[in-house]
């Protein structure tokens, strides 16, 4: 296909409108296990969450603005309710990485739909989302390990705890270029 400006394909502003909406979710989600945390006196993974859901709105937002960018129209979906109750922490983690995962896969499947489209601005937009997905799994995988080796050891999961109490949330600039 030929391509003589930089608006994406209708096909492709479609799916990163249903991506802005995913990452709307996954905030969501991740607020509503900040709450279960909450409940559960775990304040530490009630942080961890809180801090992981602003970092979503922060992915969200930067599809929002690529999309204002091109000089496509953003269109706001509903947002589907998270589930709120969970067997145990283990499997929060256990939802988060597998969570991650299809993110990871909406990701690539953005990705190929941009390289095929020959649509480079996007690809050069989505390179950033490759990179942050590594480090997404990676940071689930690594709790959700930590979790699994602690078992029913209340002291290893409090030192866990107050480990996640320590995470802040860092503002990122919104321009795509710095993460
Ligand atoms: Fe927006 Fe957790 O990836």
């Amino acid at each position: 296909m030929e391509r003589g400006d930089l608006m994406p394909s209708p096909k492709m502003i479609e799916e990163l409108n249903l991506q802005l909406n995913r990452e709307l979710y996954s905030s969501y989600l991740y607020l509503s296990m900040s709450v279960y945390f909450s409940g559960k006196g775990l304040a530490g993974f009630a942080n961890w969450m809180r801090v992981q859901a602003q970092e979503e709105l922060t992915h969200a937002m930067k599809f929002f603005d690529y999309i204002l960018k091109t000089g496509a129209s953003v269109r706001l979906l509903p947002i589907e309710a998270p589930p709120s109750e969970w067997t145990n922490p283990l499997a929060v983690f256990q939802e988060t990485l597998r969570h991650e995962q299809k993110v990871t896969s909406y990701i690539n499947n953005l990705m190929d739909l941009a390289i095929g489209e020959k649509d480079y601005a996007t690809v050069n937009f989505l390179q950033w989302f490759v990179s942050e997905q590594v480090e997404e799994e990676e940071n689930a995988r690594n709790i959700l390990d930590r979790l699994s080796l602690a078992g029913e050891d209340r002291g290893l999961l409090f030192i866990l705890d107050q480990e996640l109490g320590k995470r802040v949330f860092v503002a990122q600039n919104q321009d795509n270029k710095e993460g």
